[in-house]
């Protein structure tokens, strides 16, 4: 078990990021920067003990400077996901958001939390080392309310899990969603697109979105629809199909109701790819999941190792309100 700091590059402002690699018992790695509080590297074994990197990413912070930003393994905030036209109403009071994805505001607005410098302190334990994030959102930054403090705490445990606990005081009413933005693949990274992969999850109903990915308000049930994954299926199967929700959000880009469970965390996702044997298991305490297929990936990005992420070559399941 040990944690490492290196260098990962300079920021705009000259300013070094750093990035920090936890191993664990097992041989795990996951590398963390303090810019964006992004993963940037995790690594899980196959069927046979072989190690590879899971997760989409860029090799020094320069790759994760460069707009538009696909959000790759970063914390998101204040608020995760899309507020309709920018705009929410709290205690009578309109505030007024930026507006960066199409009419609405996205992941904390111009500069999220993914585009900022977190404080970080190591956690050194002998079975599960983690590290502490720290960042102070100030009163109206990105024009929410109230200075925002918040704290994030990543965990390798000796079973290979990475657990990630979210807190965050206020001294105002305001919002907040926080999330992780990893994308896996979990053939490892580089290795093709996440169609053969097969997806659970343990939710019967849906938010239904609109043309501009905002939920109406209408809870669906997924039976019947291309977005039933209450039985393991291939993420492939139904993604290009001639369904409205489909078309909308470009393959799956939408908010799934975790059913409630007697577990807490209760299981949100399971996901697993044949060809190396790995699975990957979500367990959250938030009431939903934003399963995105990597629909805007294109192409015109290249990331560690030179690999080209082209359309749907990583998923996300991003733990949320
Ligand atoms: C989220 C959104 C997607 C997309 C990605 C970033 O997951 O739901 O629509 O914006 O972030 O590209």
């Amino acid at each position: 078990m040990s944690i490492t700091k290196r260098e990962f590059g300079t920021l705009d402002n000259g300013t070094s990021a750093e990035l920090y690699t936890l191993t664990n018992v097992a041989g795990m790695q996951v590398s963390i920067t303090n810019y964006g509080g992004i993963i940037v590297a995790l690594t899980a074994p196959d069927r046979e003990g072989n190690f590879a990197d899971v997760v989409l990413g860029h090799e020094s912070v320069q790759g994760y400077l460069r707009p538009p930003s696909p959000y790759f393994g970063a914390l998101i905030g204040r608020c995760g996901n899309r507020i309709d036209q920018g705009k929410f109403t709290l205690n009578g009071v309109t505030y007024t958001l930026a507006v960066n994805n199409g009419p609405n505001h996205l992941h904390g607005g111009l500069k999220g939390f993914d585009k900022v410098l977190w404080t970080v302190k190591e956690l050194p334990d002998t079975e599960n080392p983690g590290l502490e994030l720290t960042y102070t959102s100030v009163d109206g930054e990105e024009g929410y309310p109230g200075t925002l403090t918040v704290r994030v705490v990543y965990t390798l445990s000796a079973d290979n899990a990475l657990k990630i606990e979210y807190t965050a005081t206020t001294d105002h009413d305001t919002v907040v969603n926080l999330t992780n933005h990893s994308y896996f693949n979990l053939a490892g990274d580089g290795h093709g697109d996440i169609l053969g992969h097969e997806l659970l999850l343990h939710a019967d109903r849906f938010t239904e979105i609109t043309d501009t990915l905002i939920p109406t308000g209408t809870l669906r049930d997924v039976a019947g629809t291309p977005l039933d994954f209450r039985t393991s299926t291939v993420i492939g199967a139904h993604i290009n199909d001639a369904d409205e929700q489909i078309i909308f959000g470009g393959g799956y880009d939408h908010n799934w109701v975790i059913n409630s469970s007697a577990e807490s965390p209760a299981l949100a996702a399971r996901v697993y790819e044949a060809g190396r044997g790995r699975v990957m298991t979500v367990h959250t305490t938030e009431p939903g999941v934003q399963f995105y297929s990597g629909n805007f990936l294109d192409g015109t990005r290249a990331g560690t190792g030179g690999y080209v992420y082209r359309h749907r070559s990583g998923f996300c399941v991003e733990a949320q309100l």
